[in-house]
């Protein structure tokens, strides 16, 4: 492989659940816009070969801060993840040298409402925006809403109620007292995500950015399409910008 990788050391791998993990990395650092994300790799030895296995991964923390960090969930018959949560301070973790993604706020339009909508670990890239000072200045109102399947999963919310959010959970497989039932498609289709920001999400005040599981994607998208928002492009300024995790 070519490509001159960066190696950093693990020096945290938090367990919130028994699925989710945050990794901390010391001594790669990457130049990046908040929002984006990094191909991480770990080597593998079998017999006499050795190969590098690499996964996208977003970057949780602000640009400014010298530390990485990867908030990740465990896919059992994952390739890299499982062997991600297993890291222990002290080990290796190779970071490719070259952020890149759109999820960013530099490729969003101006919007009275910025809407940060994520499933499960898509919450990981408005982790970072939220820490720096750009949608402050440039949204009268933010709101993070983060889906996950049971409350224990709402991983970060000291962080996100530290900033001037507005915050909205849902919890889809298990009575969650103070979140959403269900998903988020739905609630935006029959109102209840709007009500619970207190906020229209609508083409004239909004601009929604979406992350995580593809069906969410594309099923958001369609809720959205039919309060009239559309894709954002370059070319055609739109109202909704997405990035998929798989
Ligand atoms: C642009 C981009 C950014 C990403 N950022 C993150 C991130 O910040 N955190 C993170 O955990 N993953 C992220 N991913 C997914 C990540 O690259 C890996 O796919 C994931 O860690 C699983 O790796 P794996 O090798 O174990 O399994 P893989 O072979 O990569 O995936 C196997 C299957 O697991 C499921 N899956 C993969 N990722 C997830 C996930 N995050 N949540 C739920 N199900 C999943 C899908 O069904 C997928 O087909 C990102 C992917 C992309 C394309
Ligand atoms: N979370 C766990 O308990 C768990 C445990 C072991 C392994 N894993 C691994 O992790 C992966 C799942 O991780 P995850 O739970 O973070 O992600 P996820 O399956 O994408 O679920 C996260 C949230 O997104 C919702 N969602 C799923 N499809 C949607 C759609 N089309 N539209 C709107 N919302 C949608 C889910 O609701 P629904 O509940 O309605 O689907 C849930 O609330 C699996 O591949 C599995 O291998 C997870």
């Amino acid at each position: 492989m070519s490509e001159k990788w960066l190696t950093g050391t693990v020096t945290e791998n938090r367990h919130w659940t028994e699925t989710l993990f945050s990794l901390r990395v010391e001594g790669a650092r990457p130049r990046y816009e908040a929002g984006q994300f990094v191909r991480i790799a770990l080597d593998t030895v079998e017999g006499d070969a050795a190969s590098r296995v690499a996964r996208a991964f977003s970057l949780v923390n602000p640009p400014d801060d010298p530390v990485l960090e990867f908030y990740g969930v465990i896919v059992p018959e994952g390739p890299l993840s499982p062997r991600l949560a297993k890291l222990q301070p002290g080990d290796a973790l190779y970071v490719a040298p070259n952020p890149a993604g759109f999820l960013v706020l530099s490729e969003v339009p101006d919007a009275e409402t910025l809407w940060l909508v994520a499933t499960g670990t898509g919450l990981a890239p408005f982790l970072s925006i939220l820490r720096t000072a750009t949608p402050w200045r440039r949204f009268k109102n933010v709101v993070l809403v983060h889906a996950a399947r049971y409350a224990s999963e709402l991983t970060y919310g000291e962080l996100i109620r530290a900033s001037a959010a507005r915050y909205v959970t849902f919890v889809s497989r298990e009575p969650a007292p103070g979140s959403l039932a269900g998903r988020i498609p739905a609630a935006i289709a029959d109102g209840r995500l709007e009500k619970a920001a207190g906020l229209p999400l609508a083409p004239q005040s909004s601009h929604v950015m979406l992350c995580g599981n593809p069906q969410m994607l594309r099923d958001a998208t369609a809720a959205l399409a039919a309060r009239g928002m559309r894709k954002h492009r370059r070319r055609a300024s739109g109202h909704i910008t997405v990035e998929s995790f798989w």
